[in-house]
């Protein structure tokens, strides 16, 4: 495949002897890909990784021709990337800031970069703000200025780390259509620790956790796979350690003062047990649990 991202053994253990990666394999082809994930999953080290901005201890990375971690300024060339720590410059307006990251992106023509910031402003949905002062707006307008500087220059790489952490639900969905618009031969990695990000959007992803791959499949087939294993109960909140014990609970949660869990099974648990329709969610807990 001309631009899929190729990543083979990839291995990260920081001065601090924490080991953020422990050989990660990933075959990532062109689409929205989900990296899901908990906190301190080595989600972010992977991102900064492929972005060229720290080194392994081991492991390639290729993107369609490019050896990613030797032809840094090749990959940079063709790669847009927002940090999960993406800082504006308060005092700026997104027009002129747009102009300068584009500069530092090697967009020299005036004119075509002017007629690219432009394009990029209205596609984002900033074109009325576009003049005032990055420090007054709302978190989904800072991210939505995010995604703009990570499409200068028309990409074949991009890389969101968590971006709809923090954002209201409208602002989500907002940031997340602005992913799905990509074009198909782009291949974009959006990382995040909430499912539903996966859910609504990816066609593909990957599951790590305690910097190893834990899972990689297309949703709706990991989805399927977890079909008439998965139960559900409304239990008595004091029940709950009783029901760890006998089953092999998957998620719990709180719904009107009551405890739903969702246990898994290859079979009917009985118990008051009844068949749900699973999700993402489910698939997500399992491999979790599995792991752990
Ligand atoms: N610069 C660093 N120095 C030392 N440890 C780090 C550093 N960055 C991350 N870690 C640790 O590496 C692990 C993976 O972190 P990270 O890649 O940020 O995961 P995620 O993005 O999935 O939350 C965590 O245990 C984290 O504390
Ligand atoms: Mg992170």
């Amino acid at each position: 495949m001309p631009n899929a991202l190729t990543i083979r053994g990839l291995t990260k253990t920081y001065a601090n002897g924490v080991r953020a990666l422990r050989g990660i394999d990933l075959d990532v082809p062109p689409g929205m890909f989900g990296l899901l994930g908990p906190n301190g999953a080595g989600k972010s080290t992977l991102m900064r990784t492929v972005a060229t901005l720290q080194d392994p201890d081991a492991g390639t990375v290729t993107l369609g021709e490019i050896d990613v971690l030797r032809d840094k300024d090749a990959t940079r060339r063709v790669l847009g990337y927002l940090p999960q720590d993406f800082g504006v410059y308060p005092h700026l307006d997104p027009l002129s800031l747009l102009d300068h990251f584009a500069v530092l992106k090697g967009i020299v023509d005036r004119g075509e970069r002017k007629a690219m910031v432009e394009a990029l402003l209205q596609r984002v949905n900033l074109w009325n703000v576009r003049k005032k002062r990055l420090g007054g707006f709302s978190g989904g307008m800072k991210q939505r200025f995010g995604i703009a500087q990570a499409l200068l220059g028309a990409p074949r790489l991009v890389i969101v780390d968590e971006p709809t952490a923090g954002l209201d639900p409208e602002e989500r969905t907002r940031f997340l259509n602005l992913l799905a618009e990509i074009g198909e031969q782009v291949v974009v990695v959006l990382s995040t620790h909430i499912v539903d990000d996966v859910a609504d959007l990816c066609a593909q992803m990957a599951i790590i956790a305690g910097g190893q791959v834990l899972h990689r499949s297309e949703p709706r087939e990991a989805i399927e796979a977890m079909r008439g294993k998965t139960w559900r109960k409304v239990i008595d909140k004091q029940d709950l350690e009783q029901h760890r014990e006998r089953h092999t609970v998957i998620s719990t949660r709180l719904v009107a003062g009551r405890t739903v869990i969702h246990v898994f099974d290859e079979h009917d648990p009985g118990h008051g047990f009844a068949a749900v329709d699973p999700d993402l969610e489910d698939v997500y807990f399992t491999t979790l649990r599995r792991a752990a």
